[in-house]
């Protein structure tokens, strides 16, 4: 593994696996934007002011998602982490995917007591500030943090991590369409491989206005994040989007199961990126999210098929959310 930058810290690394200069990012924007209907990845929400943005929308009263997975991770620690290392094992690599501020990490590291924890994000500045903060927090750790883009490829590992457990909280699995879902799970059940566990997230179908409420707080964090995806395209492509001419719009779509979000331009207006021109009429949107619900059920079927063995699911109190453990098979 290759320091791109290094702290002077003997417990902590960064290696850099995602370049924002790469020509297919542009590519990748532009293709979502010239199809019909029109849209963009969620994973460019999260340049450095929308990975703030995102931790204040934790913080909103209507955003259950974090408080609850936040309670069943502190309330199960001790069992989760029984259940992790049910076959004695000495050398425990913790992998977490979209790590963002770290701040459940924390929750088992003290129970599960990893050798090592390998934080992966896109958004880098904000990725090395938190994990670098956990360095004092954890002197015991070694703490090996990656900049990459899980959607592009799982990122490449240092050798010797001994029992490889995923962590992928937040309910970000739900951002991926139902067949990328799979093969993602089918990806990472070969990246853990041989003796690997993943344990993860996933946020349980309720009721519709809960949901709603949810994506629409009303002091208009979720608002401003959404919004702030044209920002940092703009800076990604010289767009030149106007984020004042879009609105916000967050809905449940009952028969997919689904919160969607969308950007809806309030005017006829256009944009350019290499010389190719984006028109919208009035009303017309940007199709930026996906937030899949599953059930227990559905969710563990389609572990199943993906070649991960359901072992336990721990829930909150009202059944809201989710934390399933699986195993490679
Ligand atoms: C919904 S937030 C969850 C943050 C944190 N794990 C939590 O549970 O509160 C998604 C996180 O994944 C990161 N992310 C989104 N798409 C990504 C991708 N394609 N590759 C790597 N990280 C990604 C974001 O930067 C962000 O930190």
């Amino acid at each position: 593994m290759r320091n791109t930058s290094k702290k002077h810290l003997d417990n902590y690394t960064f290696n850099r696996q995602y370049s924002t200069c790469k020509p297919n990012i542009t590519t990748e924007i532009l293709n979502g934007l010239l199809s019909v209907p029109k849209h963009l990845s969620p994973k460019f929400f999260y340049d450095q002011k929308g990975s703030e943005l995102f931790e204040k929308i934790t913080n909103q009263p209507e955003y259950y998602v974090t408080r609850k997975e936040i309670s069943i991770l502190q309330t199960n620690c001790n069992d989760i982490a029984n259940t992790i290392t049910k076959t004695p094992q000495h050398n425990i690599s913790l992998l977490e995917l979209g790590s963002g501020n770290s701040t459940k990490v924390q929750i088992l590291l003290e129970t599960l007591r990893p050798n090592t924890y390998i934080p992966i994000d896109i958004s880098e500045t904000f990725l090395k500030e938190n994990t670098l903060k956990l360095t004092d927090a954890f002197p015991w750790l070694n703490i090996h943090a990656i900049s990459a883009d899980y959607c592009h490829a799982l990122p490449s590992l240092p050798p010797n991590l001994g029992k490889k457990v995923a962590f992928f909280p937040g309910s970000s699995i739900g951002n991926f369409e139902p067949a990328a879902t799979l093969s993602f799970l089918k990806n990472i059940a070969k990246w853990i491989e041989p003796t690997g566990g993943l344990l993860i997230g996933v946020d349980l179908i309720k009721s519709q206005e809960t949901l709603n409420l949810a994506y629409n707080d009303l002091d208009g964090v979720t608002a401003a994040f959404n919004l702030n995806i044209l920002c940092h395209i703009n800076r990604l492509t010289q767009a030149g989007f106007k984020p004042h001419q879009f609105k916000h719009k967050a809905f449940f779509n009952n028969a997919a199961s689904r919160i969607e979000m969308h950007l809806e331009s309030t005017i006829e207006q256009s944009s350019v990126i290499n010389n190719q021109t984006i028109t919208f009429k009035a009303g017309e949107s940007i199709h930026t999210e996906n937030s899949y619900k599953y059930s227990i059920d559905s969710f563990s079927h389609l572990a199943k098929q993906a070649g991960l063995k359901p072992v336990k699911v721990w829930t909150d109190s009202e059944n809201w959310f989710s934390v399933h453990y699986l195993e490679s098979i």
